[in-house]
Formats: C-alpha cells, sequence, structure tokens
C-alpha cells in the first residue's frame, strides 16, 4: 500500500476523475490509514512503498504488479502520467528479497486487470490492458489466463466489475454488464454459482474489494452486497473510502497483494 500523501485529482484518465472536484489530501490519507488499520486489526501485514509528489494515483498500488507465488509481474501504464508508477513498484520488490521480477513487454494495469483464483487467472481488456500481456502473463506464470472483454468505462478495470471472494474455492462476485456477451457466457460457465452484484453496489465500488476468504473488505455504501455475503459465509467489512472514489478507486484499487 501506498499512503495518499501527494493524492490529488489533476488530470482525467476515466470517468471518475473531475479536476474540477479536487481531493482532499488530509481526509484521504485519514481514510486510507483507517483501511491500512482495517487490514492490521485482521491480522494482516502491510507493507508500504514510499509515495512520490506528482504521482497522484500512486495509491492505487493494485495498478502496480502483479504477484502470484513470490513471482512478479511488473506493471505498464496504459496513460504517460502514469507510467513512472511502474519502476517504483519493481525498486520495491527488488529491494525486499522478490528475486523473480519480470518486466513486461505489453501494457498491463497489474491487478487492476488481474484477478487470481485457484485455477486460473481472469484478465480484463477493452480499456488499459493491452490483450497481449495475457498470453504474457501466462506465459510467466504457467496458468492458465482467461480474457474478459470489459464494455462500461465507469468499469475499466476487471477489479471495479469482478471481485474474487474466495481463492482456494473459486468463489468470485461480478456485474454482467460490465463485460461483453461472450465474457458474460464464459463467466457463467466457469463460475455458475457466482455472486452476481447489481448496478447500484457496483457503481458504489463494491466489487472494488479484498477478500482474505473470509472478511470481505469493501465500501461502506455498497450496502446491498452485505446480505448475499453473510449468506455465503463471508463476513463484510465496511470502510469510508470516499475521497479516494475521486480517483476512481477503493479498497482492492489501494490493495496490491503479496501472494508467497
Ligand atoms: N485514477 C486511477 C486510474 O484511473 C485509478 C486506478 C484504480 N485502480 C484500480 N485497481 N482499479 O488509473
Amino acid at each position: 500500500m501506498c499512503p495518499p500523501a501527494h493524492f490529488d485529482v489533476t488530470y482525467s484518465i476515466n470517468p471518475w476523475m473531475d479536476p474540477a472536484k479536487p481531493a482532499d489530501a488530509s481526509l484521504a490519507l485519514a481514510q486510507w490509514e483507517q483501511l491500512c488499520g482495517v487490514y492490521r486489526s485482521l491480522g494482516h501485514t502491510v507493507e508500504e512503498l514510499a509515495p512520490e509528489p506528482g504521482l497522484p494515483d500512486m495509491v492505487f498500488t493494485a495498478n502496480g504488479a502483479t504477484v502470484v507465488g513470490g513471482r512478479v509481474f511488473g506493471a505498464r501504464f496504459a496513460h504517460p502520467e502514469r507510467e513512472p508508477e511502474a519502476e517504483r513498484h519493481l525498486e520495491w520488490f527488488a529491494a525486499h528479497g522478490f528475486t523473480h521480477l519480470h518486466v513486461p513487454v505489453h501494457i498491463n494495469e497489474g491487478e487492476g486487470d488481474f484477478a487470481v483464483t485457484a485455477s486460473c487467472l481472469l484478465a480484463g481488456r477493452g480499456f488499459r490492458t493491452n490483450p497481449l500481456a495475457h498470453g504474457e502473463a501466462q506465459e510467466y506464470f504457467g496458468r492458465p489466463v482467461i480474457g474478459l472483454e470489459l464494455v462500461d468505462p465507469r468499469y475499466y478495470h476487471l477489479d471495479l466489475a469482478l471481485a474474487v471472494l474466495d481463492d482456494a474455492a473459486d468463489e468470485i462476485a461480478y456485474h454482467p454488464p460490465a463485460f461483453s456477451p461472450g465474457s458474460r457466457e464464459v463467466l457463467r460457465r466457469l463460475f455458475p454459482d457466482a455472486l452476481i452484484a447489481g448496478e447500484e453496489d457496483t457503481a458504489a465500488f463494491g466489487l472494488n474489494a479484498v477478500s482474505d476468504g473470509l472478511h470481505v473488505i469493501l465500501p461502506h455504501t455498497a450496502t446491498g452486497l452485505h446480505g448475499p455475503l453473510r449468506d455465503r459465509g463471508f463476513e463484510p467489512v465496511p470502510v469510508d473510502l470516499s475521497e479516494l472514489h475521486k480517483g476512481g478507486g477503493s479498497a482492492k484499487c489501494c490493495s496490491q497483494e503479496l501472494r508467497a
């Protein structure tokens, strides 16, 4: 995670960002600290990446890499505004004992567009990640990559339209209208028992959730998901990240998972 010390909305690269509505960095920082506190209180370890002036989206660390089995698949950002972030992530990994580092050839925005399940990687395309990066990730991780076409600009990253709830049991939640008809059908075939999220909860960034297999940390306004999550044995943990929503991201976007 990276503290939003320099967070602001100074450019617009997704429909949620409006530079006319700048963000309050101190409120964003307080909300982010709460999210860190939630992870720590649940027994998780939080590692920190140093924030840098001029990189206001650096708080969205999910986009900086994809890590599975200790192997790091670096990111390559679609927009020049975020391009320098990729290197900061790789430097962090190199300095923290990660020896398998892949510098990507094709554009991919890390866990923004790669979701890890027990059997495969689900991979978004259509807005940010180049479909060629799907093959590149498959070769690097030796896991099947299932490409999914995103069609709604509000859900420009896979992690805004789909959440992995249990990566051991292949349990997911998703919002079908965010995907092309063919990709919807792929999801229906692979995950017939998935939790289907409605428009309101998805627009409240309810699928931008982080699950440890029991607790599901999600924005506090996505209340429609609480009941269905409890019915499946999960415990919803609501957090208020309203200030970060101005940048077009929530809990998951702020959290890159270091899978050992
Ligand atoms: N402003 C950032 C962007 O548009 C938000 C990134 C959100 N991150 C995510 N994992 N969906 O790139």
